[in-house]
């Protein structure tokens, strides 16, 4: 394993900005098999934008024309696995009426964000919503729901890098990987 030491956290490389962008290229040739119609790309805020920069320039070289708009939106965790909210903190502008949508996340974990995004898209009157996630933690999901689009299966740890924080900082690395020594 590489790692690398920031203002004295340790992080250990768990995918290389190398692994990534060849990861990332896969995805935008099978959304583009899809043949997605008046494609919305919604990059739900704030952890996907970088994943979402590099899917959008992707989908451009697999022949695709999306637009974009984005979704921010807070999920409180409750104590029960049953009851965590979901808030809009911003949303899109643009009428997904008979749109083909595609919402893309940084991380699926419990499901509840995405599920809530999808949901509320749907009723909205969006012809298909797909969903793109960069990473998946399998052990933890409350909703039912499974990504059209996976990056990669992530190990259960606390992940930070490519858009990805851990209190506010490392969204900045150009990996994925995992603080060693949190504070
Ligand atoms: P869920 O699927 O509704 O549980 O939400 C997943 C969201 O939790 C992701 O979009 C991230 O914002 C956040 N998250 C979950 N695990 C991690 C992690 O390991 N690092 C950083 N953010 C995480
Ligand atoms: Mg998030």
């Amino acid at each position: 394993m590489t790692g690398i030491t920031i203002d004295g956290h340790s992080i250990e490389i768990l995918f290389s900005e190398t692994e990534i962008a060849a990861r990332v290229a896969e995805i935008a040739h099978a959304v583009a098999d899809r043949d997605p119609e008046r494609l919305l790309v919604v990059p739900v805020l704030k952890g996907s934008f970088i994943f979402a920069a590099d899917l959008l320039r992707a989908m451009h070289g697999a022949g695709l024309s999306p637009e974009v708009d984005f979704m921010m939106l807070a999920s409180y965790r409750a104590q029960t696995s049953s009851s965590g909210q979901v808030e809009v903190l911003r949303d899109i502008q643009t009428d997904v009426t008979e749109r083909d949508v595609l919402l893309i996340d940084d991380i699926l974990e419990s499901g509840r964000t995405l599920a809530f995004a999808k949901d509320l898209l749907a009723a909205r009157g969006a012809s298909q919503v797909l969903t793109a996630v960069l990473l998946d933690k399998p052990g933890h999901r409350a909703a039912e729901l499974d990504a059209d689009f996976t990056g990669f299966e992530c190990p259960d740890k606390f992940v930070v890098g490519y858009g990805m924080d851990m209190a506010h900082a490392f969204r900045e690395l150009p990996f994925v990987g995992y603080v060693t020594n949190p504070k």
